[in-house]
């Protein structure tokens, strides 16, 4: 297969992790006779250092004229602290999904066995744990109509959605629970917000030409925190765009290390890849940073085109570094293997597959149950 692979490594940690990724892509581009051709652009605060756009036009052309776009990290402390910046890197990162239509944002929480005393949560509440957030990403509040008074003493937000934003982004997570464990959550406060309603009366009626799935209602509140007390009770969960950014980032502490964790954002017509994880400014240019979520995001950059055994191949590479201890200090912190280490190790068992006798394969995939 012939791909054109848009790089936007981005901010702090994002140049870093995202080469170990294009390491593994090139392994599997050798080793499964394919070939990517990989153009970098920049975006966020090194954009914005260059050009003044956190979003310049050329990187949005580039994205335009790629099959897949594998992202970095987004975010400068810079700005974070400054609430009167107009510019912010941020804008760059929503831009990009409004433009190019990315209105459903994928994310995996798996628990990885090996490392699952770093968790937070004990041991037998976290077994089990495999589930898939749907977000919606292009719409709601991140969106609505923003407004600050001219003395600067009200703001408004305004979260709005349509039947067809939601019905778009509900068939895509009713298929996935059709695919898995055939439980679907959506998540919302219908006891409150009126988008709520709406989102519960469109994907009640869509339910219904799904019957093989289950589908239950939760609020906000209660999800926040059953995802605490009993996170193996999710398959799929759907939730609108600000719900799954808060959502996500609670799954991602569940397994222990924010550093596992792949995203795939995706639209009728483009696709985009990133780790789940920040820019992480404390650790740029360190060597420190792991690599894997940005690799699991090449992944699934492989399963959104179909090629399940190169999917597999990486999945299975990622399984091996962490079995074999091959990971970076914030999964084992007497490691001494750095960014680049377990981004080689992972690129070169890609290539090499002869240590894949005892795994059962037809477990092994990134939106169904893996042996991760
Ligand atoms: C995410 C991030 C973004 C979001 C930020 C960087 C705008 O937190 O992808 O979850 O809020 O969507
Ligand atoms: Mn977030």
């Amino acid at each position: 297969m012939n791909l054109k692979i848009a790089l936007l490594p981005g901010d702090g940690i994002g140049p870093e992790v995202t080469a170990q990724a294009v390491k593994c892509l090139q392994a599997v581009e050798e080793n499964f006779g394919h070939r990517f051709r990989f153009t970098e652009a920049p975006i966020g605060a090194v954009a914005i250092q260059r050009s003044g756009n956190p979003l310049p036009d050329n990187t949005l052309k580039l994205c335009k004229q790629s099959d897949a776009i594998l992202f970095g990290a987004i975010g400068d402390p810079r700005y974070d602290n400054d609430p009167d910046a107009r510019i912010r890197p941020e804008q760059g990162l929503l831009q990009l999904r409004h433009e190019l239509g990315l209105f459903s944002n994928i994310r995996p929480i798996k628990v990885f066995p090996t490392i699952m005393d770093l968790s937070p949560l004990k041991k037998h509440v976290l077994t089990g744990t495999d589930m898939v957030i749907y977000r919606e990403l292009t719409g709601g509040i991140y969106f609505g109509d923003k407004k600050l008074s001219d003395d600067g003493s009200r703001a408004l937000d305004t979260c709005e959605y349509s039947e067809h934003e939601i019905s778009r982004i509900a068939h895509l997570a009713f298929k996935a629970a059709k695919n898995r464990r055939k439980k679907l959550t959506m998540v919302d406060k219908a006891n409150v917000l009126e988008t709520s309603r709406l989102w519960r009366k469109v994907v009640g009626r869509i339910g219904e030409s799904y019957p093989e799935v289950q589908l239950e209602f939760m609020y906000i509140d209660n999800a926040a925190m059953q995802m605490v007390l009993n996170p193996s009770q999710f398959d799929v969960m759907l939730t609108e765009n600000m719900f799954g950014d808060l959502l996500s980032d609670v799954g991602s502490a569940l397994g222990g290390s924010i550093g596992l964790l792949p995203s795939a954002s995706v639209g009728e017509k483009y696709a985009m890849f990133e780790p789940i994880h920040g820019s992480y400014p404390q650790a740029k240019g360190k060597n420190i940073a792991n690599p894997i979520a940005s690799i699991l995001s090449a992944a699934m950059m492989m399963e959104h085109f179909g090629l399940k055994e190169e999917t597999r191949a990486i999945v299975i590479a990622v399984y091996q570094a962490m079995k074999n201890h091959i990971v970076t200090p914030d999964l084992e912190p007497k490691s001494k293997y750095s960014t680049e280490h377990v981004g080689e190790f992972i690129a070169n068992k890609v290539v090499d597959s002869d240590e894949l006798f005892n795994i059962n394969k037809e477990n092994i995939g990134l939106g169904k149950s893996t042996i991760i």
